[in-house]
């Protein structure tokens, strides 16, 4: 095996730089919340591969369940049926909100995408419009790059993209501090949507709305649920105009939020689901979700793929959401979040952006999600930059998300260890202290 220098040296020769790497790490083993350097340093993964090992690096369980749908069959395609696509079809009807009982399985989050958007054409003919959130990321394809808008550097080269796309503003809740923000806040919601199709777009024009109920990239940002339930609100606004409602839980679901799907926190049930990252131990795959009377409505061979929902990738799920049900993952998904809160809380009263609070104090960091979605909110990129620096040199990898990247998106895998979670705390915490006192 060549040296870590080599690799490097061949990956920037061969490679496009088109996907970045946030670390110079070649990775020669991972394991539960850990990834081993080709110089044998071990780093602990707070990133779990941007949220997607949801039982961490390799589970042996979920590697024995690969291997042997390997040795049985690794792929078929739409030739035949096989058991593990159609068991892991029928497993999701039973764990997927409200009704959804229908899948069409693809490769990743942004085919995912993609297909709803051609669904969605079939089920509304003669609406090209969609609404958008500012802030959001849906994928790389082209369609879901018209979607996206958490940084114009990923649209930046791609016009003239999908016509119909219009945006509306991500609510942040977590802005309005007094009672009476609070009202002007919530009173905003309902404003931009009467203006919006009072003024440029007519609501029977709408095919659908799309949201990330916890925003990702954008700055892990839960749609707001205290004192308005937006994704409510939406529900509402859609069944009054006949428009689809979409929840994109490509990030935000498979218990990362420490429920099965993040929709759950509002009781809201969409008209399409997406998922892909969590759903299927670290293997490649992605899925449309929604009603079987509304699916059937696409005939046979509208929409295909090669590989969507290969033996192996489903068997991986089957075996994950075994884990997850057999080893109460949800428990430890509370404990470590409520631990990751209750620390900061502790060192920065008031740091705790999920608690309503009269009492607004100004503290080096604001920290909100669900579950072990979090986000770390810094007054600035810079500081956000030194603090995952620091934790770098002491082998804690974080990513930074936000449009203005000044978060720290804590991701890691939902059986990390208490002993773990304390470690990368401690070690943030470190970074805030060294770099926010100095600087101020
Ligand atoms: C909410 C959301 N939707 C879609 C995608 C695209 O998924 P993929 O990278 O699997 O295409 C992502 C990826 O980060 C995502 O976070």
């Amino acid at each position: 095996m060549r040296d870590k220098k080599a690799y490097l040296e061949a990956d920037a020769k061969h490679l496009s730089p088109a996907l970045n790497r946030a670390f110079d790490i070649v990775a020669k083993k991972a394991s539960g919340s850990y990834i081993y350097d080709m110089d044998d340093t071990a780093y602990l993964d707070m990133t779990s591969g941007i949220a997607v090992n949801q039982v961490g690096h390799a589970h042996p369980e979920v590697a024995q369940a690969i291997a042997e749908q390997a040795q049985n069959c690794i792929h078929t395609s739409c030739v035949v049926h096989y058991p593990a696509n159609i068991e892991l079809a029928e497993k999701l009807a039973s764990l997927m909100p409200g009704d959804l009982d229908n899948v069409f399985f693809c490769n990743s989050g942004a085919e995912s995408v993609d297909g709803a958007i051609k669904l969605i054409k079939i089920l509304k003919p003669g609406r090209n419009n969609f609404i958008v959130h500012r802030g959001s990321f849906h994928g790389r394809t082209l369609a879901a790059t018209s979607l996206t808008t958490s940084k114009s550097a990923y649209r930046k080269f791609y016009d003239p993209l999908l016509p119909g796309v219009n945006i509306v503003d991500f609510p942040n809740s977590f802005v309005a501090k007094t009672a009476s923000e609070r009202k002007e806040f919530e009173e905003s919601i309902y404003k931009n949507f009467d203006k919006l199709f009072a003024t440029s777009l007519a609501p029977e024009s709408v095919a659908a709305i799309l949201i990330e109920p916890v925003l990702g990239e954008g700055g892990y940002i839960p749609a707001p649920f205290e004192y308005v339930n937006y994704l409510k609100f939406l529900r509402e606004l859609c069944d009054k105009h006949g428009i689809m409602l979409v929840f994109d839980e490509v990030q935000s679901g498979f218990c990362r939020t420490g429920k099965w799907f993040a929709s759950e926190h509002y009781g809201v049930v969409p008209d399409i689901q997406l998922m892909a990252k969590g759903l299927s131990g670290g293997m490649p795959l992605g899925a449309i979700a929604t009603k079987k009377d509304l699916m059937s409505q696409m005939p046979p061979g509208s929409h295909g793929s090669t590989w969507g929902g290969n033996p192996v990738s489903c068997k991986a799920s089957l075996k994950l959401i075994e884990i997850i049900e057999r080893d109460n993952v949800l428990a430890n998904v509370d404990a470590r979040s409520k631990q990751v809160f209750d620390f900061f809380e502790a060192k920065y009263p008031g740091s705790n952006a999920m608690k309503l609070s009269e009492d607004h104090k100004s503290t080096p960091v604001k920290l909100r999600g669900f579950g072990l979605m979090i986000g770390i909110e810094f007054p600035d990129p810079e500081l956000t930059r030194k603090v995952k620096e620091y934790a770098f040199e002491n082998q804690v990898l974080l990513l930074p998300c936000g449009t203005y990247g000044n978060v720290i998106r804590l991701a890691p895998d939902l059986t990390i260890s208490e002993e773990d979670t304390q470690k990368a705390i401690e070690i943030i915490y470190q970074g805030i202290e060294k770099f926010y006192v100095s600087s101020n």
